[in-house]
Order: structure tokens, then sequence, then C-alpha cells
């Protein structure tokens, strides 16, 4: 058996919430080496690094650390552009939670400094890449729906003010659930329809004041300033359509998550914030929808996944499956819903991306199928 490449040394900026389940994964996948972490609460990173088994060190002294090849971006969204520009500079490719900037604008910064420098720019999610949407992106390719005709995703609630005790980050711009949870649905459809073409949209602020539900703060009211409820069209490069709406207002009690109608049929895709399934298809002549199998791994929380591919492709030479290109496209749709209903147009995006390549079915955790 040939010898495996040596693995990638990785420090990671932001030692919060999502750090653990990170942390904890990429201990897992052989080609990556957790080397070091950092926190402006140098506290946090003290906590973590013992935990863990790396170094704690400054945001500072982990950009100079010579041996670190890959920085994991886990800081708050109003950061990663800083941080992922930071990280470049320094020499290092990046991997970032998403979104991966907040503007169009810096997410093109961060792309054109990682080519002019040849580094690799990676972004989350990487949920994409777990056994249930890829065995819908399997049955689409399959002909499974026949020609893809429309896409419906939805992700609806009432906000997290009732239970997050800091939650005004969600109700700022760069907030709301277009932000916080449409990268999910947009990176799965991308995955499996394609890139975008244009895209329409509608935004409203149903509540202008939140109260908070949790924590020592609670019951303070808080000012709404972004967008809380996006109903969003989709123009598909494929020529299918979608629909999306995100939503901080709604109680709505059926959520179609994700479908996908064709020709032929419809596939109900699994809530793309998860790895698993199930997956359901309905066909002419059925009576019932029809459970489809998961032949893929990676079926549990396994985020860290995009890292590990990451690595393989910096090693291999090829282009990452959660990439920077992909993060961006998605980028530019979200900031095109509230452009298109500040203008009163459709808006044709600037950006495209390539549609990441499938994993296999056999893949090992370092074999990520290149
Ligand atoms: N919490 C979740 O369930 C969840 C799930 C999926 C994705 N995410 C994403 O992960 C990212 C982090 O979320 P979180 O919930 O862990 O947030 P968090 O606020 O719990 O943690 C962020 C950490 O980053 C640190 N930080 C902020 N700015 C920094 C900087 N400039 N340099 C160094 N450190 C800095 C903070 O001190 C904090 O410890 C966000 O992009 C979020 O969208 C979170």
């Amino acid at each position: 058996m040939a010898a495996l490449p040596k693995p990638v040394a990785v420090g990671v900026i932001g030692c919060g919430t999502i750090s653990d389940i990170y942390f904890s994964q990429m201990a897992k996948f052989p080609n990556l080496r957790l080397v070091a972490c950092a926190d402006i609460i140098e506290e946090r990173a003290a906590i973590k690094a013992a935990e863990y088994g790396m170094r704690a060190l400054t945001v500072e002294a982990l950009l100079a650390e010579p041996e670190i090849e890959l920085v994991v971006n886990l800081t708050i969204p109003s950061q990663h552009a800083p941080v992922n520009l930071a990280a470049l500079t320094a020499g290092k490719s990046i991997y970032c939670e998403k979104p991966l900037a907040l503007a169009s604008a810096d997410c093109q910064r961060i792309l054109d400094l990682a080519k002019q420098s040849h580094l690799l720019v990676g972004n989350a999610p990487d949920t994409f890449l777990g056994g249930g949407l890829q065995t819908g992106r399997q049955y689409l390719d399959a002909g499974g729906v026949g020609q893809p005709i429309q896409a419906v995703a939805s992700f609806q609630s009432s906000g997290p003010e009732g239970w997050h005790p800091q939650p005004d980050f969600y109700f700022a711009p760069g907030g709301g659930p277009m932000f916080d949870m449409g990268p999910y649905y947009l990176t799965a459809l991308v995955m499996l329809l394609g890139p975008v073409r244009r895209v329409g949209g509608l935004t409203k602020i149903t509540h202008a004041e939140r109260t908070i539900g949790a924590g020592p703060r609670k019951g303070e009211r808080i000012p709404v300033t972004t967008p809380t409820h996006i109903a969003g069209v989709l123009e598909f490069a494929s020529g299918a359509m979608g629909t999306i709406v995100t939503s901080f207002d709604t109680h709505a009690r059926y959520r179609p998550t994700l479908e996908i109608t064709g020709t032929e049929g419809t596939l109900r895709l699994p809530d793309p914030n998860t790895f698993g399934g199930p997956l359901y298809r309905d066909q002419p002549g059925e009576q019932e929808w029809q459970t489809l199998a998961v032949p893929f791994g990676y079926t549990t929380n396994s985020r860290g996944l995009g890292v590990a591919d990451l690595a393989s492709a910096l090693r291999r030479g090829r282009s990452p499956r959660a990439s920077g290109a992909l993060g961006a496209h998605v980028v530019e749709i979200m900031e095109a819903f509230g452009a298109s209903a500040n203008t009163n147009r459709l808006i044709t995006l600037t950006t495209t991306c390539e549609r990441p390549a499938p994993m296999v079915a056999d893949a090992e955790p370092y074999h990520i199928a290149d």
C-alpha cells in the first residue's frame, strides 16, 4: 500500500460553541494534525488546547507559526472576512465556517488573494458531503426525478431569541435567517442542481423588536434591524427553478425543508443542516412516498469533513469540494435576495462555481474520493 502523504498541520481560530464538534471530529481524520488554537478571549483557547491536546497561542502567534498550513476560522460571521484575509496574508490556506464573508466584495478579495498566493479556500457547510445529501445527488444524477423542474426549500422558525442568551447579532445586518441558515439550503441546492443564474426576492421585518427569553438579559427588548422573513426565487443555469423561504417570524407546522420535483417524480431530501437521511421519493404510479436507502458514509454529525477534504485537495493538487468559490456564490445569492427586494428587479448573478465532485460510496476518511 502506498505511503500516505504527510498530514496537514491545522490551526483553529475561534474557540466558541461550534469548536468542540470540529476539534473532536478533526482528530478522527488521519490527514489532519491539530497543532494549535487561538481566540481573542485567550482563556477559551487555553481550555480547548488542554482538552484536545494542542498548543494555545495568540491569534498573531498562530498566524506566524511556520508549521501551520491550514487555518480553520470558527469566529463569528462579522470576523470571517478579516480573519480569512489575515490567514491568507500569512501564507495559510483557509477553511471558514459559513458564511465566507458578509459581502460579495469581501468574498472576491478572499478568492483573489488565495489565487495570487496559490492557497486554497474552503467554506462550510460541509453537510452536503454527508450520506444523506450525497444519496440525493446520486438519485438525481441517475435520473430519479427525470428532468428537474423545481426545488422548494424552507427554513421557518419563530426565531432564536427565546433560547439564545445573546441573540442581538441574529437581528442585526449580517444576521437574519437567510445569512444564518440560508447557506445550508443554498449550498445543498447548488451541489444538487448546479449554479444559479438569476435571483428575485422579497424581504420583511415582521416585528420591530424582540424580547430575550433566556439568560441574564431575560425580558430585555432588542431592536430588529435586518429582514427576518425572506422569500426568494432562483433560476438555475440548468433552467430549473427554485423557491426558498427563510424566516424567524413564523410558526409553520408543515415545513418541506428541501424537495426537488422533475418530469418523473419528486425527491424529498433531509434537513441540509444534517449529514444523514431520511430521503423519500414519490413517483407516478406509487401510492405512498418510498424511503431511499443511504449507501454512503458520514451520516452522523461529521463537521470537519470539509476540512479533511480540503487537506486531501492540498496534497493532491485538486479543488476542495466545500470550496471558497461555492461559498462566494452562495453569499452573492443571499445578498441578491435583498438587492432584488430593494430595487424591484431580478438580479443576474456575477459569480458562478463548479458543481462539487460527488463523494464515492466506499470513501475512507483519508481517501475522500478524488
Ligand atoms: N453554534 C452553532 O450551533 C453553529 C452551527 C453551525 C455553524 N456555526 C457557525 O460557527 C461560527 C461560530 O459560531 P459559534 O456559535 O461557535 O460562535 P461563538 O460566539 O460561540 O464563538 C466564536 C468564538 O470566536 C471568537 N472570536 C471572535 N472574533 C474573533 C477574532 N477576530 N479572532 C479570534 N477569535 C475571535 C470569540 O471570542 C468566540 O470564542 C459562526 O460562523 C456560526 O455561523 C455555529
